[in-house]
């Protein structure tokens, strides 16, 4: 399910180019990975996919499923089955995790709520309750945000820096359901900056500068995070400690 081409996609924000006439095509059912230093592009890419305000005005075209998204509301793209998990799972804040489960789901039967819960390795007897807020951990938080995407049954998923903010254990959590909605022959995107996460993809496109510089099976894409970004000389930071060192 879910075919997304992306057709010379250019955008400038605030007047600077930020997207260099993007082609991919993202194979319907495949995991594939975006991957590329911090400051390449990857998430303005997520949001123009997405259709969020100040991301709309860009040139070339979006095809999913071979019809145009270009004049389609944020809304009007998940009611055609795409959806993008955030950074950082903000909203909704206080609602209880039971009714924010509800809300994404297709089938809102307390059962599918708790057998989400338990796919995504939470308890429902000590979750359901709940309440969406600060006294959940960052993994727990990223846990649902995961299981609201299971409930919602998308056909496209964007997974942007999924590992961010997460201890090891929900981490495999998510790559488990990652491989989960494979299964479903939902079409995944990650975004990451991680070795780890590009190891759960088939595909991957190597992002620098706004352009795909890259692409193509993942152990193609792997020697990039050896060293640095081959093709374009760009110093690779894997992680924060390494980066504040290297600038
Ligand atoms: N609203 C904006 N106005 C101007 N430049 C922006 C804006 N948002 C992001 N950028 C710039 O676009 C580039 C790509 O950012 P981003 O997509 O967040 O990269 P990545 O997700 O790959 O780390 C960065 O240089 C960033 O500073
Ligand atoms: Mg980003």
């Amino acid at each position: 399910m879910g075919r997304l081409e992306l057709q010379k996609i250019s955008l400038k924000l605030n007047g600077k180019p930020i997207l260099k006439n993007i082609n991919i095509d993202f194979w319907e059912g495949y995991i594939h990975a975006i991957v590329g230093p911090n400051g390449a592009g990857k998430s303005t890419l997520a949001f123009t996919i997405m259709g969020l305000e100040g991301y709309r005005s860009f040139e070339g075209d979006i095809l999913f499923k071979g019809l145009s998204l270009k004049d389609l509301s944020i809304d009007e793209r998940a009611k055609r089955g795409i959806t993008l998990a955030w950074q950082e799972p903000a909203r909704y804040e206080g609602l209880r995790i039971k009714d924010f489960l509800a809300s994404a789901a297709r089938e809102k039967s307390e059962k599918n709520i708790s057998d989400t819960l338990i796919k995504v390795g939470m308890e429902p007897t000590e979750y359901l309750k709940r309440a969406l807020d600060k006294t959940l951990s960052g993994g727990e938080r990223k846990k649902i945000e995961i299981a609201s995407i299971l409930v919602m049954e998308p056909e496209l998923v964007l997974l942007d820096e999924p590992d961010s903010g997460i201890d090891i254990e929900s981490l495999e959590k998510i790559f488990e359901i990652i491989q989960l909605l494979k299964k479903k022959k939902t079409t995944v995107i990650l975004i990451t900056h991680s070795l780890a996460v590009l190891k759960q993809a088939d595909h991957a496109f190597l992002m620098c500068h706004g352009d795909i510089i890259d692409k193509g099976e993942t152990k193609k894409i792997i020697p990039y995070f050896e060293n640095k970004c081959i093709p374009c000389g760009h110093k690779n930071f894997p992680n924060q400690e390494e980066r504040k060192n290297g600038e």
